[in-house]
């Protein structure tokens, strides 16, 4: 598994955006951390608690950012924060099983890894080319 870890070619160029970008990578390590030492489930639930309250934050203001400055590609960009949302909610009903929190965990390192690194570097590319033309 491996972590994200925050570099400018994480920047999306929009500074609120880096900010929770930020922030999200940094929880997904102390998550990680709480896992790997194997410290009791409160804590990893504690982990995972901030880190979907951080997400769902970002993702919905993220998704007000793209709508409002006219981004082409955001019903396809919104389609994956809810194939994230859902697959987030259909791992939570497992929350009884042993491994949970480790699926949970490598679920979202991978998740936010790709997606940060490719498909906000999409609307990223998308808004700097619209900056230069300008
Ligand atoms: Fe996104
Ligand atoms: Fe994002």
């Amino acid at each position: 598994m491996q972590l994200l870890e925050w570099s400018e070619k994480c920047s999306v160029g929009i500074p609120e955006l880096d900010t929770q970008h930020r922030r999200l990578i940094e929880l997904l390590g102390e998550l990680m951390d709480r896992v790997q030492a194997g410290d009791g489930d409160g804590s990893v639930a504690a982990a995972l608690k901030e880190l979907s309250r951080c997400a769902e934050s970002h993702l919905h203001r993220e998704e007000l950012v793209l709508r409002v400055r006219g981004y082409p590609g955001y019903a396809e960009h919104k389609a994956e924060h809810d194939t994230y949302r859902e697959k987030l909610a259909s791992l939570e009903l497992l929350a009884d099983r042993p491994d949970f929190s480790v699926r949970l965990t490598n679920y979202v390192i991978e998740w936010w890894r790709f997606h940060v690194l490719t498909s906000d570097q999409q609307y990223a590319r998308f808004f700097r080319g619209q900056s230069t033309t300008e």
